[in-house]
């Protein structure tokens, strides 16, 4: 594997911070609704473990995991699911939380695939919203950090499987 430094972007503070500003707006928006939440695996579970203490509405959790036959940093083409939620989301309010936005390949499929279930809503978080590279349109109803570019890992976020378990957020910077 080819070698990199890790730099921080975005320290655990900053993130608490733009979480529950994120939560609060959830909370208004979807008061007296029964939530039912979708993380989206790996990456999604340490923000949806933070996100989801602050919200005020009952809610329900469950989680999906998507795979998709892309190269090591970025997807392309085909995308399954290889975990699926358990619970039939027909008239529910579900509120989808992903780690990053990058092409919108994923989400999107995902979003189209959830909406034949005719839930009665479909909300998108998004902890970063990588947009430089984005080639298929889904709406974001919340977004906790955009950034052009970068690989970022930590929080949740891997590169080849590591560095999930760091508090902040780092871009790789690959050595020449
Ligand atoms: P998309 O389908 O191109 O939007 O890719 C989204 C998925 O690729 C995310 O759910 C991540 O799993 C992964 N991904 C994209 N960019 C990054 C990154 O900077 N760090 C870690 N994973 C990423
Ligand atoms: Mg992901």
């Amino acid at each position: 594997m080819q070698e990199y430094d890790l730099v921080l972007r975005i320290s655990p503070q900053e993130i608490e911070q733009q979480v529950e500003r994120i939560a609060a707006r959830i909370n208004q928006d979807s008061a007296g609704q029964n939530l039912f939440v979708i993380g989206i695996l790996k990456g999604s579970w340490m923000f949806c473990a933070d996100l989801i203490r602050h919200l005020q509405m009952p809610v329900e959790i469950d989680f999906v995991r998507l795979a998709s036959y892309g190269m090591e940093t970025a997807t392309c083409g085909e995308i399954r699911i290889t975990k699926d939620i358990e619970t039939p989301i027909g008239g529910r309010d579900v509120l989808v939380v992903e780690d990053i936005v990058d092409s919108g390949t994923t989400l999107a499929w995902y979003v189209d695939y959830l909406r034949k279930f005719q839930p009665a809503s479909v909300r998108i978080c998004a902890l970063i919203d990588k947009y430089e590279r984005r080639s298929v349109e889904v709406p974001l109803d919340y977004v906790c950090f955009r950034t052009e570019k970068g690989f970022l890992v930590g929080y949740g976020l891997d590169y080849a499987e590591r560095h999930r378990n760091l508090p902040g957020i780092y871009e790789v910077q690959f050595s020449q």
